[in-house]
């Protein structure tokens, strides 16, 4: 029993219909990519915003690689506005990525904002999968 176990609070956004799941909240059938998501994710977030912003999201993908690189990257660019308005100083950024001619656009824009920032394929990820992942660590800014 970890009676001092930290309690964190987490909520996910989808635009799918998500199951609900006990100690996490859900905005369900939500684009990230929309203006008015930023709303509705502040009426959840305690005051003081998120400490972490974790992107696992990910396009239906065509098949055409360099459309599907290019649609995923402005989906990270999305995130990151996102994380501009709630992410906390000192918070870490997490999202996914197929690689392309983008990618280091991506990495730049982040690198602006955070101390460290590195490309990481997580043991959880399948080796053949094309997915990667940037880790944005320390957020300069607010
Ligand atoms: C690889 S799956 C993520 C799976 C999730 N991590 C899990 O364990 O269930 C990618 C998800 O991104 C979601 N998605 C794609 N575009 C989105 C958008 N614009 N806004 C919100 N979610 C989006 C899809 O509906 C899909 O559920
Ligand atoms: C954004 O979300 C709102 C609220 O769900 C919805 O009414 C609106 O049509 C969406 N806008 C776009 C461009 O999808
Ligand atoms: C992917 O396709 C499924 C099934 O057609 C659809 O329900 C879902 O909204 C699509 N997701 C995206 C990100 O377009």
């Amino acid at each position: 029993i970890y009676l001092e176990a930290p309690v964190g609070f987490v909520v996910g956004v989808d635009l799918l219909q998500i199951t609900p799941l006990e100690g996490a909240q859900f905005l369900p059938n939500t684009d990230v990519t929309n203006s008015t998501t930023i709303n509705k994710l502040c009426d959840l977030l305690p005051l003081q915003g998120a400490d972490v912003i974790l992107s696992d999201m990910a396009p239906n993908a065509s098949g055409i690689k360099e459309m599907d690189h290019e649609k995923l990257i402005s989906m990270c660019m999305s995130v990151l506005d996102l994380a501009h308005k709630v992410l906390q100083p000192g918070g870490t950024f997490l999202c996914k990525y197929w690689d392309g001619w983008q990618a280091p656009l991506l990495k730049a824009q982040l690198a602006k904002c955070f101390q460290h920032v590195k490309t990481v394929k997580p043991q959880a990820s399948r080796q053949d999968s094309a997915e990667v992942f940037f880790l944005a660590l320390r957020y300069k800014i607010k």
